[in-house]
C-alpha cells in the first residue's frame, strides 16, 4: 500500500535530554496540527530534523532518540552545529527569509551558506530515498527544502511530490537578485503540486519560472520538458475547534486558576470600561513590524490623548532564531522603544506597554486573547499570519475587533478586518480609535462573517484540499503513461 512522507526542517517532537534520560513531546503547532489525519493514515511517517544536533545527543543515545521518533512515527535527519550554523541559521534565515519577505537589505549571499543548504537537502533527499516505497506521496514544507523537489525526482521519478511553501514568494525583481535563483527554481520544479498561501504568490512564482527559465505556462500549468507542474493556491487554517474550545473553557476557569497575567487584568478590572486591551502576539521577527507597531501605537496616544491611561499594548514577544544579528538588533531597539515610551508616559497607575519576551503557555496565551478588546496585528511582510486567525477563533460572544496589516497573507481572507498599511501610522492610529469604539453590533457583525469563515477553512480543510490536489496531478501522470 502506498503512503504519503510528510518532510519539513523540524519534526513536530520537542526533545530534550535530562543528563541521558530523553524526554520527548509531542509539538501541537499549527502544522503538526493540519497534518495529523496526513501523518496518522497508514504507513504514513515525517521526516525532519529532531531538534537536537548532533552534538547536542549525549554519546551512545542516538539510537535512543531514534527508538523514541520512531514510536511518533518519525524519521530523523542528523544535523551538526555546521549545518545549523549554515544551512538553518545561515543560507535559509539570512539569505531566504529577508529575500523572500523583501527585506533586501538583510540579506547575505555567502558561499559556504549556499554549500551546505545543497548539502542539507542533500542529506534529506538520501533518507527520504531510503524510505519511500515505489509510487508514495511526498508533501515537502517550507523554504529551507527547495532543492528537495528536484532531488528527489531526479532518483525516483515513481514518487509524486508536492510542495507547500509557508512564507511569501516574492516577485521576480527580488528573486532574481539571488545568485542561485536557477538552481533554486529548477529544485523547486521537481515537484508536481507547487502550493502557496495565496493567488499573488503563485502569480510571483509564475512570472518567475517564465522570466528565469522562459517555461510555458497555461493558466496555473507550467510546462517543464515531459511534465507539467501546477501551481495552485491553499491558504492554511487554524485548529479553530481547538482555540474556541479552549476560550469556552477558559471561561469557565475559576478566577484563581487562571494565568497570573489574567488574574492581574481581572483584580484591576483592567479589561472592562475605563481600561482596555490592544493585543500584539507574534515571534521577535523583522518581518513582524513590531518597532512600527510601537510607535503607531505612541502616535495614537499623542493624536488621541483622552485613551491615556485607558488603554493597554498587551505585546507578546516570542523569541526567535536570536542567533541571528538582525534578530538581536531588533531585540534592542524594542527594548529601547519600550522602555522610552513608558519611561515618558506612564503613570503610578497606568503602563501603556505591557511587554513580554518568552513564549506562553496555550492556556495564558488564550487568556490573553479573551480578554482583549483589539488585535493589532501588523507585520510588514507576512506569508499567512495564523494569530489573526486565532483571535477569531476565541471570541466566544463574537465581540472584538481586529486591526491586521494588508501586507499578510490572511488580509486576503479576513476582509472584514479593519486593514491597514503598517507604515501609516496616521491610519494605524485612526483604526485603533474606530475599534475601541465600534459599535457592539459592529463588532458582532464583522467578528461572526470572520468566524465562518475561518471555521469553515480550518487546517484539516487546508490539508485534505492540498492532498486531493496532489492525488489528482498523479491521477493526471497515471493515465498519460497509460496511453
Ligand atoms: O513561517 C514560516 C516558519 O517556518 C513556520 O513554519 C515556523 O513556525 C516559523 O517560521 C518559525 O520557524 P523556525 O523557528 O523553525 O525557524
Amino acid at each position: 500500500m502506498n503512503k504519503t512522507i510528510i518532510i519539513s526542517n523540524r519534526l513536530p517532537v520537542d526533545l530534550s535530554f535530562n543528563d541521558i534520560t530523553l524526554n520527548v513531546k509531542s509539538s501541537v503547532g499549527g502544522l503538526a496540527t493540519g497534518m495529523k489525519s496526513v501523518h496518522a493514515d497508514g504507513n504514513g511517517i515525517w521526516i525532519g530534523w529532531s531538534g537536537l544536533t548532533e552534538e547536542e545527543i549525549p554519546a551512545g543515545r542516538h539510537h535512543v532518540v531514534d527508538e523514541a521518533l520512531r514510536g511518533k512515527k518519525c524519521i530523523r535527519v542528523p544535523l551538526t552545529q555546521y549545518d545549523l550554523d549554515n544551512y538553518y541559521y545561515g543560507f535559509s534565515n539570512k539569505a531566504l527569509w529577508p529575500l523572500f519577505h523583501y527585506f533586501q537589505a538583510y540579506t547575505e549571499f555567502e558561499l559556504v551558506h549556499w554549500e551546505s543548504y545543497k548539502e542539507v537537502n542533500r542529506k534529506f533527499a538520501d533518507i527520504v530515498i531510503a524510505n519511500a516505497g515505489q509510487g508514495d506521496t511526498i508533501w515537502i514544507h517550507d523554504y529551507q527544502l527547495l532543492l528537495l523537489p528536484q532531488l528527489l525526482r531526479e532518483k525516483r521519478p515513481d514518487l509524486t511530490i508536492g510542495f507547500f511553501l509557508h512564507i511569501p514568494f516574492p516577485s521576480y525583481e527580488l528573486f532574481r537578485t539571488c545568485p542561485w535563483r536557477d538552481e533554486l527554481l529548477q529544485g523547486m520544479l521537481g515537484a508536481d503540486l507547487l502550493g502557496f498561501h495565496t493567488y499573488d504568490y503563485v502569480r510571483h512564482f509564475i512570472s518567475t519560472a517564465t522570466r528565469i527559465a522562459g517555461l510555458e505556462v497555461r493558466f496555473n500549468e507550467i510546462t517543464y520538458g515531459e511534465r507539467t507542474i501546477k501551481a495552485d493556491f491553499f491558504p492554511m487554517g487554524i485548529d479553530y475547534g481547538r482555540y474556541h474550545g479552549a476560550a469556552i473553557e477558559h471561561e469557565r476557569r475559576p478566577v484563581n486558576s487562571r494565568s497570573e497575567i489574567m488574574q492581574n487584568i481581572e483584580s484591576h478590572n483592567i479589561s472592562y470600561a475605563d481600561s482596555r486591551l490592544i493585543l500584539s502576539i507574534d515571534r521577535m521577527d523583522y518581518t513582524k513590524g513590531i518597532p512600527n507597531r510601537i510607535k503607531a501605537f505612541e502616535y495614537f496616544l499623542e493624536k488621541y490623548p483622552e485613551y491615556k491611561g485607558k488603554v493597554r499594548l498587551v505585546m507578546l514577544s516570542v523569541p526567535s532564531r536570536e542567533n541571528v544579528s538582525q534578530y538581536q538588533k531588533l531585540k534592542r531597539e524594542t527594548d529601547e522603544l519600550v522602555g522610552r515610551i513608558n519611561g515618558r508616559l506612564a503613570t503610578i497607575n497606568w503602563t501603556p506597554i505591557w511587554y513580554f519576551y518568552r513564549s506562553m503557555p496555550f492556556d495564558d496565551l488564550i487568556d490573553l486573547y479573551v480578554a482583549s478588546d483589539v488585535a493589532l496585528i501588523t507585520p510588514i511582510r507576512d506569508g499567512m499570519n495564523l494569530v489573526a486567525k486565532e483571535y477569531i477563533a476565541t471570541r466566544t460572544k463574537s465581540d472584538g475587533v481586529l486591526v491586521l496589516s494588508e501586507m499578510a497573507g490572511a488580509a486576503k481572507e479576513l476582509h472584514e478586518a479593519l486593514l491597514v498599511n503598517p507604515n501609516n501610522f496616521e491610519q494605524v492610529a485612526d483604526s485603533l480609535k474606530y475599534a475601541l469604539e465600534m459599535p457592539l453590533a459592529e463588532q458582532q457583525s464583522r467578528m461572526e462573517a470572520l468566524q465562518k469563515r475561518v471555521s469553515r477553512y480550518d487546517v484539516e480543510r487546508w490539508s485534505s484540499a492540498f492532498i486531493k490536489s496532489l492525488q489528482e496531478t498523479k491521477d493526471v501522470v497515471t493515465q498519460t503513461q497509460a496511453v
